[in-house]
């Protein structure tokens, strides 16, 4: 998979990708990660990328020229599957979206700032647009950075056995059941029988029914869907 990244702010989104399971997956060439600036892409002064919106009002917008530009060079290069605007009034992410992304081969992920950008961009250049949750962050590139972990994750060769994806909360509409590692014993406190009893069935058996009840106290909504 190949994941393009325009961004007013790259060095945000460096980080991420320089350690553990996302550092690995690139290492591994299961995904490439390509930063593009998008100051690179305009021949204002001062790499102005943005303006004051028409109509009047606080905050600036990103222009499409820039975007345009920048979007119009990748596409000369091979097709996107996805073309996502990161924006707190998209589509929410949920587990579902990141499978669905994760069978993707190339997608761009343009992140907006400040206001936002001219709807222009929205209705002729973007073909899906995300939001990670109802609150708002200062630009799209920490939405990017979660999305991209989500996906990345699910990739074929990324996780080993014992960090399965398959296993994870959601992945049944289920949230995960409770784990415990070494000591058995620490001051007082007692991992439950049956995990340590060796009979699997059973083990296998308990985790689902701790599972249901969690989903049930915790998240009774993600049983209806
Ligand atoms: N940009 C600003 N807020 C956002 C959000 N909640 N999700 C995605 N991108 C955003």
């Amino acid at each position: 998979m190949r994941i393009d990244i325009i961004t007013v702010l790259p060095e945000i989104l460096k980080s991420p990708f320089e350690a553990s399971i996302l550092k690995r997956a690139i290492e591994k060439k299961l995904v490439e990660i390509h930063l593009h600036n998008l100051r690179d892409y305009t021949d204002k002064s001062y790499n102005q990328v943005d303006d004051y919106q028409f109509g009047g009002g606080a905050g600036m917008v990103l222009m499409i020229e820039p975007i345009d530009k920048c979007i119009s060079a990748l596409k000369k290069e091979r097709h996107y599957d996805e073309i996502i605007y990161m924006t707190p009034d998209g589509e929410t992410l949920n587990q579902k979206t990141s499978n669905g992304l994760s069978l993707l081969k190339n997608i761009i992920i343009l992140c907006g700032h400040y206001k936002g950008v001219d709807q222009r961009v929205r209705e002729t250049l973007i073909t899906r647009e995300i939001s990670i949750g109802d609150y708002v962050l200062s630009g799209g590139e920490l939405g990017a950075a979660v999305l991209c972990d989500s996906v990345i994750r699910l990739l074929p060769g990324v996780l080993n056995d014992e960090t399965s994806a398959l296993t994870d909360t959601f992945q049944d509409n289920l949230l995960a059941p409770p784990v415990y590692t070494r000591p058995r014993e620490y001051k007082g406190l007692k991992v439950p029988d049956i995990l340590l009893s060796g009979n699997f069935p059973e083990i296998e058996k308990w985790r689902e029914d701790q599972a249901m009840e969690r989903t049930l106290k915790r998240r009774p909504d993600l049983l209806e869907e």
